[in-house]
């Protein structure tokens, strides 16, 4: 038995594995239920007892020997394993991508926020709409050329239903609902049969402002656009109004603001002129109230209505609508740093 113990240790101690497969077999030569150290404990019992006491711990330090080896071996090959993966744990962690918004989601969130410091909250409506909302409740004549197949997109004829042109739309479904004082801000996405082009596209999108309450005047108006101007491209930033029409809007008048590539001096962006136009606007027509069922002898309001494209192009100078909608990951990731 002694000499059986002194072999076995010798082995156990010149013992190696050149993987873990080899260290497994080691394993079970040694310690399974079948292993040599295991039969030796078995034959124990068969140890004259004066000897019991000596050979018996030899056993165990053989055990542990054995134990501690396999251990050993293992422990190197899980080191050797990390030292091949080459791990520098000094290099920083990798960065995470960040998703972008889209140009339009953000200029349209800035829009919202400038109107909302004003008191101004969001109100939306359908796109799929009606001729009332669209047009006839808006005081658009019966031949008004807005109407024409040219430019709306219907889905079906009499009863009319069509892709909303604009969002003016939405002052008339949020008046007829609701009593001034009404100070809403309409974000949305609208529809023109229009050949698509670097300058034009059959989808865009729209803000509408709409302020109805007692006492609302011009002046009003004026505040509310130079506010927006200079809280949008800056406070350097001017405003000019020219006389317009409307068929909601009874004066209607069209904002320029002064070009910011020039200072107003005059350069091929503003076509010399200095000026760019940025939305149209005016005072509620009174039909327009009425046909909303708001008294317009009591009540005045005023309305404007931007392209949100066309202030994102004044913003961020993108030169074709079409990117707007090509999904274009180059392009939107010029936009990581205008969050
Ligand atoms: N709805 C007009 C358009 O699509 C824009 C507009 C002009 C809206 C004047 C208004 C306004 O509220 O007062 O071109």
């Amino acid at each position: 038995m002694t000499e059986k113990i002194q072999a076995l240790k010798e082995q156990i101690e010149a013992m190696t594995a050149a993987n873990a497969a080899e260290l497994e077999a080691l394993r079970i030569k040694y310690l399974s239920k079948k292993g040599e150290i295991t039969a030796l404990f078995s034959d124990f019992r068969n140890v004259p007892n004066e000897q019991k006491r000596e050979i018996g711990q030899k056993l165990n330090e053989l055990k542990t020997l054995a134990t501690d080896k396999i251990n050993a071996l293992k422990q190197a090959f899980e080191d050797s394993a990390m030292e091949n993966v080459d791990i520098d744990l000094t290099r920083t962690a990798a960065p995470q991508e960040i998703g972008t918004r889209h140009p339009i989601s953000l200029v349209r969130k800035e829009i919202i926020d400038i109107f909302s410091r004003l008191g101004f909250t969001i109100a939306e409506g359908p796109e799929v709409e009606d001729d009332w909302h669209v047009f006839s409740s808006l005081n658009f004549a019966d031949d008004h050329p807005a109407r024409d197949m040219q430019d709306t997109f219907f889905i079906q004829r009499s009863p009319d239903v069509l892709l909303r042109t604009h969002t003016s739309s939405v002052q008339s479904r949020v008046m007829e609902h609701a009593q001034p004082p009404i100070r809403i801000i309409c974000p949305g996405r609208v529809y023109r049969n229009e050949a698509i082009s670097a300058r034009a596209h059959c989808f865009f999108h729209q803000v509408e402002a709409l302020y109805v309450d007692k006492n609302v005047t011009f002046a009003d108006l004026k505040q509310v656009l130079l506010y927006f101007a200079q809280e949008m491209f800056g406070p350097e930033t001017k405003i000019r109004l020219r006389p317009s029409y409307f068929p909601f809007t009874e004066p209607s008048a069209e904002m320029d603001i002064s070009c910011d590539l020039c200072g107003g001096k005059g350069c091929a962006f503003c076509k010399g002129t200095g000026w760019v136009e940025i939305l149209g606007c005016g005072m509620v027509d009174p039909n327009v109230l009425e046909a909303c069922g708001i008294d317009s002898k009591v009540y005045t309001g005023f309305a404007l209505g931007m392209g949100i494209e066309r202030i994102t192009n004044l913003k961020y100078r993108v030169k074709d609508l079409r990117m707007f909608s090509e999904n274009d990951v180059r392009f939107l990731e010029e936009f990581k740093s205008a969050h």
